[in-house]
């Protein structure tokens, strides 16, 4: 299960060079909004030809972000990378399952034109940058197999409402935007998939980005956007399970395993049901997971 997801200018030789022993599970290499309209025809052969150098991947997926569905640009971005193979494709501005079953077809034909395995490129869908892509969040679990999770933005979302801020002085999310959170969450689980968080944009505060990967880990996220390599280590450290879930799942499993038949037991007296059983296998399949990853 992939934790941080980098972003990085796809135009930007310095950049791309810099991620790539960072540690970040997955680089978003962009061609969307952080490379201007000029520099997007030089960006598309730059992130080409990274992804022909590090066709043998290593430590990171790497995945780019295209232009929204139907654009000019996502043609010519298509056009331009998937021969090169990518881990996935990060569809910014998705409006709806519609626009996932649109880029998957896309996405067919190119496989099929270069000779690539059917299916292998994934999508994860930033899905509330747009007001109405809001209500069509329950949709997803219809984008089938490439589909890889659900993320959410609030920068686009706050210019498209007309919001002044989406952060309180506090820096957690104003109504509006936690909202936003909130169907990203209940989308992806709908969908069966990860929910990923959105970026910390303030990539000076280290203390606020763990307090949001904490807050994301608490409600379900299993992972983060990170826009600056500093992000990385924090969000992959936590996003971890700490020793003490571990410890707590297993003594749950344990629990259960020692009582056959059991739907209710006790431990340390509260109640623990088969909710919790559930949850401390996923916990568990988590961390076997990415203990896999790491080896
Ligand atoms: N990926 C790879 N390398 C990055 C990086 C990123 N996202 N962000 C910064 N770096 C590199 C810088 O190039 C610099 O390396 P150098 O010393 O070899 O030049 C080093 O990390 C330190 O960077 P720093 O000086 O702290 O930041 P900055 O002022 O150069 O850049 C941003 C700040 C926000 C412009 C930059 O982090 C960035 O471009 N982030 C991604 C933006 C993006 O993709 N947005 C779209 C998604 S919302
Ligand atoms: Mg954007």
């Amino acid at each position: 299960m992939a934790r941080s997801w980098l972003f990085v200018p796809g135009d930007s030789e310095r950049k791309l060079a810099k991620s790539e022993n960072c540690g970040a599970d997955v680089l978003i290499l962009d061609l969307e909004d952080s490379v201007t309209p000029e520099h997007k025809a030089a960006a598309r052969g730059l992130v080409r030809d990274f992804l022909a150098a590090h066709a043998a991947r290593r430590r990171s997926q790497l995945w780019v972000r295209v232009n929204s569905a139907g654009s000019a640009d996502c043609a010519a971005d298509l056009a331009a990378v998937v021969a090169a193979r990518p881990d996935g494709i990060v569809q910014p501005k998705t409006r709806s399952a519609a626009d996932v079953t649109w880029l998957g077809t896309q996405l067919d034909g190119l496989e099929r034109r270069h000779g690539l395995q059917q299916a292998a490129i994934r999508i994860l869908p930033i899905a509330t940058e747009t007001p109405a892509a809001l209500f069509a969040m329950g949709g997803y679990a219809q984008c089938g197999a490439r589909l890889a999770g659900l993320t959410w933005g609030a920068e686009d979302l706050s210019v498209a409402i007309g919001a002044t801020a989406n952060q309180e002085a506090d820096g957690t999310w104003t109504a509006p935007f936690q909202f936003a959170r909130s169907l990203c969450l209940f989308g992806a689980a709908a969908a069966g998939v990860a929910a990923i968080d959105t970026l910390h944009i303030d990539f000076r505060d280290g203390a606020g980005l763990i307090a949001s990967c904490a807050a994301a880990r608490r409600d379900g996220f299993s992972g983060k956007l990170a826009i600056h390599p500093e992000q990385v280590s924090v969000i992959n450290e936590c996003f971890l399970p700490s020793a003490a879930e571990l410890a707590q799942a297993q003594r749950i499993v344990a629990l259960f395993a020692a009582n056959p038949g059991a739907a209710a037991l006790s431990l340390d007296g509260r109640m623990v049901d088969i909710p919790h059983l559930r949850q401390a296998e996923h916990i568990l399949a988590r961390a076997a997971d990415q203990g896999l990853k790491r080896a």
